[in-house]
């Protein structure tokens, strides 16, 4: 339903997406503190944000954050599957939030989304995957001039930020939130290992417990999802093309195989790589009859859908969020959600309390970029250190856990180097 100053499903849904947004609330703590500040101080006073997230209750959360900040801001998705809708029309119809993002949208309103997103002319862009960057810098450059800085949520979208820095094709500062530490080892780590988890058991409500459940990719999201599927009794086999990464999965305690092996005897299949094709024809013609085919990486490259496709002889629809296709073999293969992120489209993504540091980084970047771009240039930079510390500390602070501060002489010790064995 297209209303003024927002694209949503349904205006009238409002009522429930603000029950969603108060609940997610009461597990940001830290972000709510940093409202409060914003509230009174007002640091985004004169900023035009476009930010392109997920539309959750968490970033709805981070989206009030920015506005009570004095920023102007307007949302768009960042994934076709990823809005929760009630929040979208709370945010647009009870706060005024420009949003644009319905679940289900096609590519084209997608990206007509993301236009209109652009349509505000940013001086900041907040970006999950760098979609709205890309669109920028190759179909809309006349916003150039008017963009100061942006930050960047994902993996994905660093991979995608830094390349185009080492092209000199990078025309503005961005800042990597996902390299805070209170970032990605929390976030990738427990978000999307519990978020992926909820993601396939609502869509399926398989147990995992005795089942081959291989994950693809061992970065931090694959360290999370290994965990929790081992916590619930799977059977984890990881795939890596990193032999580091695939010896500290060894030593963690999983198998560690190729995907060939790994396709024959696979009941979930799981890939959080970044990459493209990871699960392709061959592994597909050699899975069990049954076997469940999930993606939680960013972009929906990461399972080859045209090669299910076509090798099937038989689609159907078997329930929410899984399809079913009949290779000639007689084998069924479940692809959940289409390849799109499942943590997202058939859950809710992260839950609120790892959220809450990963948006405290975003709301504190956006206020350090307005203070700070005209000393950037234009490369990708890591959150500085200072903010990556407070968000750690207020997160403790809220969670009622006190650590211990080093003693002059510990200082002292640590900063020389004469004192050996004593
Ligand atoms: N990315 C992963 N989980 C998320 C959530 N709950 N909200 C926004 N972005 C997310």
């Amino acid at each position: 339903m297209a209303v003024k100053n927002g694209d949503v499903k349904d205006v009238k849904l409002a009522n429930l997406g603000k029950e969603h947004v108060q609940w997610a609330e009461m597990e940001m703590p830290v972000l709510r503190q940093i409202r409060k500040r914003f509230l009174r101080e007002k640091p985004l006073k004169g900023l035009k944000i476009s930010a392109c997230l997920h539309v959750t209750s968490e970033t709805a959360n981070l989206a009030l954050t920015l506005r009570d900040g004095g920023a102007d801001l307007t949302l768009c998705a960042s994934n076709p599957l990823s809005t929760q809708d009630d929040v979208a029309a709370y945010l647009t119809g009870a706060e005024k939030i420009p949003t644009f993002a319905i679940k289900g949208e096609d590519q084209k309103t997608y990206y007509s989304h993301i236009n209109s997103a652009l349509d505000a002319k940013p001086n900041l862009t907040m970006d999950d995957g760098a979609d709205l960057v890309a669109t920028i810098h190759t179909k809309q450059k006349v916003l150039l001039k008017d963009i100061m800085a942006g930050t960047e949520e994902t993996t994905t979208g660093v991979i995608r930020l830094r390349s185009m820095e080492a092209a000199k094709k990078l025309m503005y500062p961005i800042v990597a939130v996902n390299e805070a530490m209170t970032k990605h080892f929390f976030d990738n780590r427990y978000g999307t290992g519990q978020s992926t988890i909820d993601g396939i058991t609502r869509a399926t409500n398989i147990l995992w417990a005795g089942k081959n459940v291989v994950v693809a990719g061992y970065g931090w999201c694959g360290r999370g999802v290994a965990s929790r599927a081992r916590g619930l009794g799977g059977q984890v086999i990881v795939t890596e093309v990193d032999p580091i990464r695939a010896l500290e999965a060894v030593m963690d305690g999983y198998r560690v195989m190729a995907m060939p092996e790994a396709a024959k005897i696979g009941d979930f299949f799981i890939t959080v790589t970044g990459d493209i094709n990871v699960i392709d024809i061959d592994d597909f013609l050699s899975m069990k009859d049954g076997a469940v085919v999930a993606n939680s990486g960013h972009f929906n490259v990461e399972i080859n859908i045209k090669a299910l496709e076509d090798l099937a002889k038989e689609k159907r629809h078997a329930r929410p969020f899984v399809d079913e296709y009949t290779l000639s073999s007689g084998r069924r293969i479940y692809l959940l959600a289409e390849g799109r992120l499942v943590n997202l489209s058939a859950a809710e993504g992260h839950p609120a309390s790892v959220m809450d540091m990963s948006f405290a980084n975003q709301a504190l970047c956006a206020e350090y970029v307005y203070k700070n771009y005209k000393k950037l240039e234009k490369k990708v930079y890591v959150v500085p250190e200072n903010i990556d510390k407070e968000v750690g500390r207020l997160k403790l602070q809220a969670m009622g856990v006190k650590i211990d501060v080093l003693t002059k002489e510990q200082e002292k010790y640590l900063s020389g180097w004469a004192e050996g064995t004593s």
